[in-house]
């Protein structure tokens, strides 16, 4: 099948790649013309996703990127994979899916089918995509919504082994949606409505959104009461059903999970609805960055005036992606205190225009957040060194969430 992929970052190329395992011509389209340069090249951006996989579907004339919307022209299968972030104000910004939408329109060829992968509120094929192409465009009426589940520097599941829920506006366009994912993932499931997918990719990531802050919360209790909280957790996980462990950490971050449910929250309040779990959650979850600095002052003593290195400034281990990371929280709450605050990240040169300092022995402790696999932390030779996640709790590293200590 030709396929066009409208945004080429995490979700876009790690389609890209699944297309290209099963033999369509793919076009991807991105407005970023560094990054088109560089696809064209065989060089990929997305970790997990291989030079070598763009570099044979360009040999074999398969793979194409391009900012030039016009090349969509000859796509059957149209996917939508463009960021949907918060505003300034943190609510639901669909801007730049309206503009890829309003971008497309016009380039569509007659019966294409149109599916969108960006995780929006629910309502959103139907009013964001649909209707303005339809109004442009009325040889168009095949729509789909398919939600990404990428996990980006996940090993066990990607494309192929994770379940693609499709939803389309007809029998039709989900039958020919579900076809195309059936060529490269092992489990296509067929929902009612594109409403009924939009709901659930939200409700996914609103569960993360929801048992993380609650943890959080837990682990704040646990801690007041001198009972090591990761070690509950443990213990409870040993239950075979009904339990899921979540672990307490220094908030949440990445472009999903802080963001999603307040699309969620977004429906909850146009049909006058109460959302009190995201409320209390998204509360919970940003104060972790204050609580996890004034627990290391509890363990250490007074920050001011010291030399404090923050390791692993991304929102999770071995990904190099710094989008709605805390650390920057951190850091502010470490500066607060008067600590003279420098960082380190292995996958990360350069962040808010500050370069990444080396690991040596000049600073009075260290701060590890994120612990990628890549961390060499064998040049230290400065003071203690802290965790806040106690799954990452390393040798002598002292976790200071979640363990016993007031
Ligand atoms: N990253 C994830 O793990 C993940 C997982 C599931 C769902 N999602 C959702 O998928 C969507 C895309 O997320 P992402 O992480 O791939 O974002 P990303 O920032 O990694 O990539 C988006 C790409 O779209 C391009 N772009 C921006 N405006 C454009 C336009 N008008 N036309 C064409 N290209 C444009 C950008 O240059 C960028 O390369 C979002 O809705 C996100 O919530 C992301």
């Amino acid at each position: 099948m030709q396929i066009a992929i409208i945004g080429q970052g995490y979700v876009g190329l790690t389609l890209t790649s699944g297309a290209l395992s099963a033999n369509h011509d793919v076009i991807g389209v991105d407005t970023s013309e560094s990054l088109v340069q560089n696809l064209n090249k065989g060089i990929s951006h997305i970790e997990g996703i291989a030079n070598h996989v763009l570099q044979e579907g360009i040999k074999q004339g398969k793979f194409k990127a391009s900012s030039d919307f016009s090349e969509i022209r000859s796509a059957e299968i149209v996917i939508i994979a463009v960021p949907t972030p918060l505003d300034s104000e943190g609510n639901p910004d669909t801007t730049i899916l309206e503009s890829a939408v309003s971008s497309i329109a016009s380039n569509l060829s007659e019966g294409a089918l149109v599916i969108n992968e960006s995780t929006s509120y629910i309502g959103t094929l139907r009013k964001v995509i649909a209707q303005p192409i339809m109004a442009r465009n009325s040889k168009i009426s095949d729509f789909a919504v398919s939600p990404e589940r990428v996990d980006p520097g996940n090993k066990e599941f990607g494309a192929k082994n994770t379940s693609r829920l499709v939803g389309g506006i007809d029998e039709k366009a989900t039958e020919r949606a579900s076809a195309f994912y059936s060529t490269f993932c092992d489990h296509v499931v067929k929902v009612s409505s594109p409403e009924v997918a939009e709901a659930a990719k939200l409700l996914e990531n609103t569960f993360r959104f929801v048992n993380i802050g609650f943890i959080n919360e837990f682990t704040q209790i646990m801690n007041a009461l001198q009972i090591p909280a990761s070690e509950v957790i443990s213990a409870a996980a040993t239950k075979p059903y009904g339990f899921i462990p979540f672990f307490p950490n220094v908030g949440i971050g990445g472009h999903c999970i802080p963001v999603d449910p307040l699309y969620l929250q977004k429906n909850a309040q146009d049909v006058n609805n109460s959302s009190k779990y995201i409320e209390t959650s998204e509360a919970q979850n940003h104060l972790m960055p204050k609580y996890s600095v004034e627990r290391l002052e509890k363990l250490f003593g007074s920050l001011k005036g010291k030399k404090v290195l923050v390791v692993g400034i991304s929102y999770k281990p071995d990904i190099a992606d710094t989008r709605e990371s805390p650390a920057q929280a951190v850091m502010e709450h470490l500066k607060a205190r008067k600590a003279e605050v420098f960082w380190h990240d292995p996958l990360i040169a350069n962040f808010e225009g500050q370069s990444s300092s080396r690991v040596s022995g000049e600073y009075d402790l260290a701060l590890v957040l994120v612990k990628h696999q890549s961390l060499d932390m064998s040049a230290w030779r400065g003071g203690p060194i802290y965790c806040v996640n106690p799954i990452d709790s390393h040798r002598d590293w002292i976790p200071i969430l979640g363990s016993s200590g007031r």
